[in-house]
């Protein structure tokens, strides 16, 4: 059996291209999601891949799901921290819910997923966590302030961590994705997508999840051991750090 993988927000959108590759790899995948049971049913029909719903956003749900994963699959060797939500606003029309909506998911759920299954993969001296940050982490985006900062804010936690998890044989990395062909982008009006963001994307195209599903791949490998604390940027060329 190959290793286990969870995947969060994993049965939709960039998610779900990384859990169908890490599968298709012969990883053993769980896939958690939130909300959108006919999408995670249609999901678990189609790849095999089993899902667990519960939000990254409560800490308690988070470790009790996990513990549900374990029990199945066995001990989680990779996290893939994807599960995020956009709730985009002009920062003088932000509400204090958009704000702490997209924090508590984006950025506290890190916290939540990463701390219940750190201690085994400091005891098994083997770990990949790997943080789906975005190239609005890097750069900030206007109409993004809760979501720039999150995204930002798992790049810092990204950092930290790798210090951390370095002696116990645990990589910390980020991939920063641009625009990719997913729901959530399309969901931007199409003026501002045509107007406003694909003409700054130099390769003149949104990214498929499968460019970034490659990504995630390459840092869970046995061999991806001495890369820890980075970033991954896969943007079409839209920013570099
Ligand atoms: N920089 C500066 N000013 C900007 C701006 C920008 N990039 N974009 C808009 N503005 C200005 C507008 O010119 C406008 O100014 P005036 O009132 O003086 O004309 C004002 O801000 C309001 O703009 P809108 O008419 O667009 O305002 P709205 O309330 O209808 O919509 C919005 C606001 C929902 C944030 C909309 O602008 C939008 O969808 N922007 C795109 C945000 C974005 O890129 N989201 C990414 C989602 S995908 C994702 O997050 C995945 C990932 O990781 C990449």
């Amino acid at each position: 059996m190959g290793r286990v993988a969870l995947v969060t927000g994993g049965s939709r959108g960039i998610g779900a291209a990384i859990s169908k590759a890490l599968k298709d790899a012969g990883y053993s995948v769980a896939a958690n999601y939130a909300g959108n049971d006919d999408a995670a049913n249609a999901f678990k029909d189609e790849t095999g891949i089993a899902v667990y719903k519960w939000s990254v956003a409560d800490y308690d749900a988070c470790a009790e799901g996990i513990k549900k994963v374990e029990a199945d699959l066995g001990p989680v060797e990779v996290l893939v921290n994807n599960a995020g939500i956009t709730r985009d606003a002009m920062f003088h029309k932000m509400t204090s819910q958009q704000w702490t909506d997209v924090i508590n998911t984006n950025l506290t759920g890190l916290f939540n997923m990463t701390h219940p299954v750190w201690p085994g993969m400091r005891d098994r001296k083997f770990g990949r966590v790997i943080n789906i940050s975005s190239v609005n982490g890097q750069k900030g985006q206007a109409g993004q302030a809760n979501y720039s900062a999150a995204k930002s804010g798992d790049l810092g936690f990204t950092k930290a961590l790798s210090q951390e998890g370095a002696r116990a044989g645990i990589t910390v990395n980020a991939i920063c994705p641009g625009y990719i062909g997913t729901e959530m982008v399309r969901a931007i009006d199409e003026k501002v997508l045509n107007e406003r963001i694909l003409p700054q994307i130099p390769v003149g195209r949104l990214g498929e999840p499968e460019e970034i599903a490659r990504c995630v791949l390459f840092l869970a490998s046995d061999e991806a051991g001495f890369i820890t604390g980075s970033t991954i940027s896969a943007n079409g060329g839209q920013f570099f750090v």
